[in-house]
């Protein structure tokens, strides 16, 4: 039996452990490192979610690198036409930059190809894009996943970045929600 936390009112089981998440994080560096030999790539990282597996990813990235953090925030319309998502923290000039994007989880892929649509304005010469969890069941984008740590089934997942409704993104190991 694995372990299992509570996170507000529901039970979660632990499903990847901190060891195995940074073997997998390794085996990306290791890619990234092999792949952008000499190309001074800029990592995106988006936030929230995402920041323990930039840390840990690019302490293992040996390359010359820079590292800036950007989010997908959501405003409500003032009409009701629904949200608008705008890309909120591109500060520096992207253009002509080998952009590597690093998310936490690719779900339907509708952030990633959001985040994507936007970038491209900046007209940097590429945009890869890095993920550590990906949820291929669920996917419904033709958008091209370059680096896919895991892949994990369609269920909610908490733990290490990953968050249900605030908490549970410093736990170290991964919980998947109990059936
Ligand atoms: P997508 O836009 O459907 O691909 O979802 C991407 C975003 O939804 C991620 O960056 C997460 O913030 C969130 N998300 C997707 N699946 C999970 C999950 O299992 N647990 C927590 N957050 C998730
Ligand atoms: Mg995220």
């Amino acid at each position: 039996m694995g372990k299992i936390v509570v996170i507000h009112d529901k039970k979660f089981r632990k499903f990847i452990s901190s060891q195995k998440i940074q073997k997998t994080i390794a085996v990306i560096a290791r890619k990234i490192n092999k792949d952008f030999k000499n190309e001074n790539p800029v990592f995106l990282s988006v936030l929230n979610g995402s920041f323990l597996f930039t840390a840990d990813l690019l302490k293992k990235v040996k390359v010359d690198c820079e590292v800036s953090f950007i989010k997908v925030a959501s405003y409500s319309g003032i009409r009701s036409t629904g949200n608008l998502n705008t890309l909120i923290g591109v500060n520096e000039n992207l253009k002509r930059k080998n952009i590597v994007i690093l998310e936490d989880i690719i779900d339907s892929g509708n952030t990633i190809e959001k985040v994507m649509l936007e970038l491209k304005k900046h007209d940097p010469q590429k945009i890869s894009i890095a993920t550590l969890l990906f949820k291929s069941g669920a996917y419904k984008k033709r958008l091209k996943i370059d680096y896919i740590g895991m892949e994990v089934p369609n269920d909610f997942l908490v733990g290490y970045g990953l968050d249900y409704d605030g908490l549970g993104r410093n736990l170290s190991d991964i919980y998947i929600l109990k059936s």
